[in-house]
């Protein structure tokens, strides 16, 4: 039977969220709508992540649940990294999945939904370079805030890392694809747009980074913010660091993940940086643009780490003082390196490193949120809060922002910051009298 309603889960990084966004489009194109809230739908997309083992192993436990109380079952698609990295062993794990589709190649969904329509379970993970953009509708649809992937794939080969694997070669979108794309979300009503990519900050197109990218988006009307994420500390150019200071859009917010703050460490992980050149980039990008919220991701437990690599990553947290930042504790992941590393890290150890690691991460988070009480900034109304009549909205420094107002999702408005959380601050409305 032609599924008519549909459902899409997207875990992971921000890029499945937007693969998520673009399959719900095609169905929707191909004329299936997607199930109300609480209701079954007749194809359920799980649009996984590979990266840690938590995260793959998620992917199976919620397959397992779709079967419903009366023994029936919905078309069951298998998406996103996780597809990529088990092809055909997926299939035999469950024997409720029917489509495999890896995330370049998507945009074939419909035809493979046709096929499992009539019993076969076909499988696609091949990487076709760019063409699933090419084969996928216009975007008619956007939030406030919109994600437009304009680089896949990685070539750095971090030996922990299974991104290389799941989402093959780093290639750049066209210049000419990624500003037509730009365009419709902002007709479509986007006044945001984050810019993604594993390595985006590796974009190029001929001559042009994406500084020059960048700096073309924010010439156009009704786009009023531009981010990007995630940069990789080794291509941090002086470019994109002087876009900072100069294009008012351009919002003072850089995520650069440092993973260790020790070099022995770092060399291990094939991260092509050291402490001395991240911190001599963060050095500059302070003086381009001195309010400039930093984040950044870490790793304990990452194979062979010591005592002393893990207090000179709590160092590198002090030194850096991050507005926010993410951190994990190390999965061995099949056909990594480091996976076949000796001295693995006990889980006991590790349990202790994340937990005093994000002590730190949280007093600089709220430090960095409690110097912003009493600004006056602009908030980007992005969503109704749980409270009747409140509003959520984020500062240019990304901070979520609870405030009391009529304004609508997509409005810019005046704040003033009043109280900080670890996470979250409060505004209240700058009115004409009070400014
Ligand atoms: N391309 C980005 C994001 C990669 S995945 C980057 O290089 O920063 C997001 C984060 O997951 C990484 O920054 C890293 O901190 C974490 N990560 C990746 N592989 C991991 C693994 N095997 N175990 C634990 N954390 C991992
Ligand atoms: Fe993974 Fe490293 Fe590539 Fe980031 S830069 S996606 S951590 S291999
Ligand atoms: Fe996960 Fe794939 Fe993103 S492994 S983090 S969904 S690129």
């Amino acid at each position: 039977m032609t599924p008519k309603t549909f459902k899409i889960k997207s875990f992971g990084c921000q890029m499945n969220v937007y693969d998520g966004e673009r399959m719900a489009e095609l169905l929707a194109d191909q004329g299936m709508s997607a199930a109300p809230e609480g209701e079954d739908a007749d194809l359920v997309v799980l649009n996984t992540c590979h990266i840690r083992e938590k995260a793959a192993e998620k992917a199976y436990s919620d397959v397992g649940r779709l079967r419903r109380e009366d023994g029936s079952k919905p078309l069951v698609a298998l998406a996103g990294c996780v597809a990529q990295a088990e092809g055909g062993e997926a299939k035999r794990r469950s024997e409720l999945i029917d489509i495999i589709v890896g995330p370049q190649a998507y945009h074939r969904l419909p035809h493979m939904i046709a096929q499992a329509s009539s019993g076969a379970r076909p499988i696609d993970t091949d990487m076709p370079a760019l063409s699933k953009f090419d084969a996928l509708p216009q975007r008619r649809r956007a939030g406030p805030s919109a994600f437009l992937s304009v680089q896949e794939g990685c070539d750095k080969f971090c030996t922990y890392c299974v991104v290389p694997y799941t989402r093959g070669a780093e290639i750049s979108r066209p210049w000419e694809d990624v500003v037509t794309e730009a365009h419709s979300l902002i007709d479509a009503g986007a006044r945001e747009i984050v810019l993604l990519g594993q390595n985006v900050n590796a974009w190029s197109n001929g001559k042009r980074g994406l500084a020059e990218l960048i700096r073309a988006l924010a010439d156009f009307d009704g786009l009023e913010r531009i981010r990007y994420t995630t940069s990789h500390p080794a291509d941090m150019n002086d470019a994109l660091i002087a876009a900072h200071a100069e294009v008012g859009k351009l919002m003072p917010y850089l995520h650069l993940p440092v993973q260790s703050g020790s070099n022995r460490i770092l060399k291990a992980m094939n991260r092509s940086h050291s402490v001395e050149t991240y911190l001599a980039t963060i050095d500059k990008m302070r003086r381009a643009r001195p309010d400039v919220a930093l984040s950044g991701d870490f790793i304990v437990g990452f194979p062979g780490e010591t005592d002393e690599d893990f207090e000179a990553t709590l160092g590198i947290v002090d030194a850096v003082g991050y507005a926010s930042a993410y951190s994990f504790k190390y999965s061995a992941r099949p056909g990594t390196p480091a996976a076949a590393m000796e001295d693995q890290i006990s889980r006991e150890v590790m349990d202790e490193r994340l937990q005093r690691l994000q002590e730190r991460i949280n007093l600089h988070q709220l430090a960095f949120n409690q110097s912003k009480v009493g600004c006056d900034t602009q908030i980007l109304v992005e969503r109704k809060g749980r409270r009747e009549g409140q509003m959520i909205g984020r500062t240019p420094w990304l901070q979520s922002v609870h405030v009391e107002t009529a304004a609508r999702p997509g409005d810019i408005i005046d704040v003033t910051l009043v109280v900080a959380g670890p996470n979250s601050m409060t505004g209240a409305i700058r009115t004409k009298e009070a400014a």
